[in-house]
């Protein structure tokens, strides 16, 4: 399989991708613009962005499609998205996980999607979030990068048996150790737990992925705590911290000497920029903060960061389309991000960025690579981010995975005529 006439990231040129036995072994510059091929399997990019996959490294798949059962989250904030969560979940079982799960994993396939990190909440005596997903994730080993995070929605010390479900979670697979301190019932409870959450994770050796700080609370500070665990423990690489909206709320100087310790760690950082402008600053009355962690700040500061969408059609947040190219929007609009040179290497946040966080291996478009890539309309990030295109193609290990044909819009001739 040869894809001509493929724009790649932060080049000019053209070039023909070569593909054997679903791999890249040969990324050769054109000479100009080549003329289709008559081998049946080949295919044309003309001139659009052939890019990694888009990576999701963090959405919730059991609570995904939920939105409304068994009441609506009237409130908007996070704490009644909860509520209304402890609600739905008696209602769970194997079957609607995994029937939601799928519709979701697909609706993202659609857009681009080649690896998702999803979250299944540890704190349910039945476990059924973690043992489903764990489940698909083996099924869909073949077809798409899953990786399943032990997440204690309601708390691991502050929920009955919390600290021991997450273990039974990990022992039943789950591959990353997550973790809630700002919603442990007290400070001293949510350090405790992010000494557990490294402990846990150096013990079965796991990743680790907190939601950290997603509070307005400008005195909540488990982020330095977690940095620091990371950075005592030498482990900054496989340690992210999920929202960190706190940040926004907090002291200028003490965010200063935050960054220090930040970059020393070597820690990921997520933000979900459309969950957080819709849950934050609930309390707020005017002037109402974004809420959403200083991601310019972070990439100025060369601190990985990358962007997920949290939720679709859930308690917390009831729209949601599988498109990151929308989540990326929001995000550069959000965090002002819109100098040229934000644009330049904007897909970063939903590519590479994301694939560092999650440890993805083998990732990226390079000669023995596995041909794992992505073809969107536009001929670099800015175009791309700009046109908000579809994604035309999906290719995984050298399979078509997913095509769509570009819409075809017809000029009505009152407009040519001018
Ligand atoms: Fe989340």
């Amino acid at each position: 399989m040869q894809i001509i006439n493929a724009r790649l990231r932060q080049k000019p040129e053209l070039f023909t991708l070569h593909i054997e036995n679903g791999h890249f072994t040969k990324i050769e510059k054109q000479d100009g613009t080549l003329a289709d091929t008559s081998l049946n399997d080949d295919i044309n990019a003309d001139g659009n962005l052939v890019c990694a996959p888009f990576v999701e490294p963090h959405i919730h798949l059991d609570a995904a499609l939920t939105a409304g059962e068994p009441e609506w989250n009237q409130s908007g904030t996070l704490f009644e998205g909860i509520e209304r969560w402890s609600q739905r979940k008696p209602m769970l079982n194997e079957a609607d996980i995994r029937k939601r799960a799928l519709s979701t994993i697909e609706l993202l396939v659609q857009n681009g999607v080649q690896a998702i990190r999803t979250h299944a909440d540890t704190t349910d005596p039945t476990l059924i979030g973690v043992r489903t997903l764990c489940a698909l994730r083996d099924e869909l080993k073949d077809k798409i990068d899953l990786q399943v995070v032990a997440f204690p929605q309601d708390g691991m010390l502050s929920y009955p048996s919390g600290l021991k479900l997450m273990e039974e979670a990990l022992e039943i697979g789950a591959d990353v150790v997550g973790g809630i301190p700002h919603f442990e019932y007290t400070r001293e409870l949510g350090e405790k737990s992010v000494k557990l959450i490294i402990e846990l994770a150096k013990k079965y050796d796991r990743l680790v992925d907190v939601h950290c700080d997603e509070i307005d609370d400008p005195n909540s500070r488990f982020l330095e705590f977690l940095a620091c665990e990371a950075l005592f423990h030498d482990m900054g690489d496989k340690v992210t911290a999920s929202h960190t909206t706190a940040m926004h709320s907090y002291d200028n100087a003490y965010c200063s000497k935050l960054f220090r310790l930040l970059k020393n760690s070597g820690i990921n950082f997520i933000s979900c920029p459309t969950e957080s402008i819709h849950l934050q600053g609930r309390f707020d009355t005017y002037p109402k903060r974004r809420g959403v962690t200083r991601v310019k700040e972070l990439r100025e500061a060369n601190i990985n960061v990358c962007l997920g969408q949290d939720s679709i059609f859930d308690p917390w947040y009831s729209l949601g389309n599988g498109k990151l190219l929308r989540t990326l929007d929001f995000a550069m609009h959000i965090c002002q991000m819109m100098g040229y040179k934000d644009y330049e290497s904007a897909l970063d946040m939903i590519t590479d960025n994301s694939a560092k966080t999650m440890c993805l291996e083998n990732y990226g478009i390079k000669i023995g690579n596995p041909a794992n890539f992505i073809l969107l309309e536009g001929f670099d990030d800015y175009s791309v981010l700009r046109k908000q295109g579809e994604v035309l193609l999906s290719v995984r290990h050298g399979e078509i995975i997913m095509q769509r044909q570009p819409a075809q819009v017809i000029s009505k001739p009152w407009i040519s005529t001018i």
